[in-house]
């Protein structure tokens, strides 16, 4: 089971270390922990064993592209994990090409995958066939037969408000399950949006969810530790 975090522009250097030291002793090799610190918490990662991972990254060795990392820092740095296609990054002028090129590039490299995908609310407003077609087209031309991919699937409107039903969860997560077997392709599938304490058991006790991926209940250590042990508990 894959518990994910996504600290976006929070945790300062010093509250990550503070996050680690007390995450440490919660650390279940039953669970594969991925954290996502922001850019410039990367050149100085506490001591922690998760595996840590980029929220951006361009694709390119190096170059002129200011204000982005490639992939040269990134392995200097011992990061093989990288988050792409977050609705954040996407709503900041992300084309699917692009997600897609970043996909291809950092597979080839090796790395470890979270690939988001999720649907706006006008969309879901559509109804599930709706969703699916969205959904569709943001699996198109990602290498979903890369054995490090992990797909997260984070409907837009349910990101810092309130999660999907778990209906809705259920019923996506089968969709793209289906989705990604008529490629060809078994993948991890992970739910994210608005996922907390007092919900977690109950997501990740749901068919097809092999995870979460959590953004602000995972900055308070103690709640993120509670969704931890809420994944362990289905286990
Ligand atoms: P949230 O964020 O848990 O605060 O809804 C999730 C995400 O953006 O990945």
């Amino acid at each position: 089971m894959i518990i994910a975090a996504n600290f976006k522009m929070h945790l300062t250097p010093h509250k990550l270390a503070t996050f680690a030291a007390t995450l440490r002793d919660s650390l279940d090799s039953r669970l594969q922990i991925l954290l996502f610190p922001n850019t410039a918490c990367l050149a100085s990662l506490p001591q922690c064993h998760v595996r840590w991972g980029a929220q951006n990254a361009y694709p390119a060795q190096n170059g002129a592209f200011s204000g982005e990392i490639g992939a040269e820092v990134l392995d200097a740095l011992q990061i093989q994990t990288l988050l792409v296609g977050h609705s954040e990054r996407r709503a900041l002028g992300e084309s699917q090409d692009f997600c897609a090129q970043k996909c291809r590039f950092y597979a080839e490299l090796g790395f470890t995958l979270v690939y988001c995908i999720g649907e706006p609310h006008n969309v879901r407003a559509g109804g599930q066939e709706s969703v699916r077609a969205f959904l569709d087209s943001q699996l198109h031309t990602i290498p979903l037969d890369y054995p490090n991919l992990i797909i997260a699937y984070e409907p837009i409107w349910a990101i810092g408000t309130q999660a999907a039903s778990l209906e809705q969860i259920a019923t996506t997560h089968a969709d793209i399950k289906a989705l990604c077997a008529a490629r060809g392709a078994t993948l991890p599938l992970l739910y994210g949006g608005s996922v907390k304490p007092n919900n977690a058991h109950d997501i990740l006790s749901l068919d097809n969810v092999d995870g979460v991926l959590v953004g602000s209940a995972a900055l308070v250590v103690s709640d993120f530790v509670k969704i931890m042990q809420a994944g362990l508990q289905t286990l």
